[in-house]
């Protein structure tokens, strides 16, 4: 697979895409006028020729978590009212899941939805974030909880742009990676971990790149496609992300979501083997290729229990207050929780899970 569609969403994965994004975009928006939002570090890498070659102008925003903001939003939506653009737009997301995330959801709200598509450059927007039309930003309450289901017109992935990404981001996507083995594919696993360094070169071959993003993609396809917003099963993706999408919001973003989720999955496998829906062991695994990878997997000692509890409390997956888990049963099989897949789990658990885990 490396050209799948999803809910209209074409999904290219190709090496050397991004020498002719421009001719994809007009192919896949045909009539619209581009604008390209990338940040200031990938803008003049990867997003400045696209828009050359668009003929578009590129607007750009500082990089970090502290721009997935409401204020970032309106003030790249106004700039687009500004210069009057119409529905015909096209929005072209050039960059991380930040990028991703933030210019997806000025395309879901501009004139009530315009066109975007999007150019992953990091592991983690290729293989998580810009597939499956999740936009939104950050608020003081926790991450990602204003946004909108918005399915883009086109993914365009070059798994040779993770040339150019910094290792320690490089690292934190292959947390996702991880998580996509342990949710729906033993094998994946199993591979990441037997080339688990060779993925971390800066000089990544063209074969293990594509193989390393397609075996993500397919995952992540796979569980998107039967569930789009996310009404039961995609909840398995959120394995790691309760108790990560805490730890990252209490950092301040200091730690990357791919690092906050490494730890998360360590202390929620844990929290599953505690509740005995895990099979006894699967955490020390996870921690382990995790660590071997570079990746955070403890609890820093700044991050109180009651802390960590109440800030899962604000997730977005809570419900009535209550934050839930998504708990894999073993390697490569999540539980469906009775056709939920995601469970409150009793606090007391919850708790002896965080202790055993810093
Ligand atoms: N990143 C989780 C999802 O797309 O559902």
């Amino acid at each position: 697979m490396s050209n799948v569609t999803l809910h209209g969403a074409r999904i290219v994965v190709r090496a050397g895409a991004l020498a002719d994004a421009a001719a994809a975009v007009r192919d896949a928006t045909p009539g619209c006028r581009a604008i390209v939002i990338s940040d200031s570090n990938v803008a003049p890498l990867h997003a400045a020729p696209i828009a050359d070659a668009l003929g578009a102008e590129l607007l750009t925003f500082l990089p970090g978590e502290a721009s997935k903001s409401r204020a970032q939003w309106a003030a790249l939506t106004d700039d687009l009212l500004a210069r009057r653009l119409g529905r015909d737009t096209v929005v072209v997301a050039v960059g991380g899941g930040v990028c991703g995330d933030l210019a997806g959801f000025v395309a879901a709200t501009y004139l009530r939805g315009v066109p975007v598509v999007h150019v992953p450059t990091s592991l983690v927007a290729m293989i998580d974030a810009a597939i499956g039309g999740k936009t939104g930003v950050d608020t003081r309450h926790g991450k990602n909880l204003v946004g909108a289901f918005h399915q883009p017109a086109l993914v365009l992935i070059d798994p040779l742009a993770l040339h150019t990404l910094p290792a320690a981001h490089r690292r934190a996507g292959m947390a996702e990676a991880i998580k996509h083995g342990v949710i729906a594919d033993e094998s994946y696993f199993h591979w990441l971990a037997a080339h688990g360094s060779a993925l971390l070169a800066p000089t990544l071959g063209a074969d293990l790149a594509q193989r390393l993003v397609l075996g993500s993609v397919a995952v992540k396809v796979g569980v998107v496609a039967g569930d789009e917003r996310e009404g039961g099963r995609r909840k398995i993706l959120n394995f790691g992300h309760t108790i990560g999408h805490a730890i990252e919001h209490l950092s301040g973003y200091a730690i990357l979501h791919g690092e906050a989720v490494a730890i998360g999955m360590v202390a929620e496998a844990r929290l599953g083997e505690l509740a005995e829906v895990t099979l006894p062991g699967l955490a020390d695994d996870i921690r382990d290729l995790c660590a071997a990878l570079g990746l955070p997997v403890a609890i820093d000692a700044a991050f109180g229990t009651d802390a960590i509890i109440d800030a899962t409390r604000g997730d977005k997956k809570a419900r009535g207050g209550a934050a839930e888990y998504a708990l894999p049963m073993r390697l490569g099989e999540m539980n469906d929780g009775g056709g939920r897949y995601a469970l409150a789990m009793d606090e007391s658990l919850v708790r002896a899970a965080i202790d055993a885990s810093r």
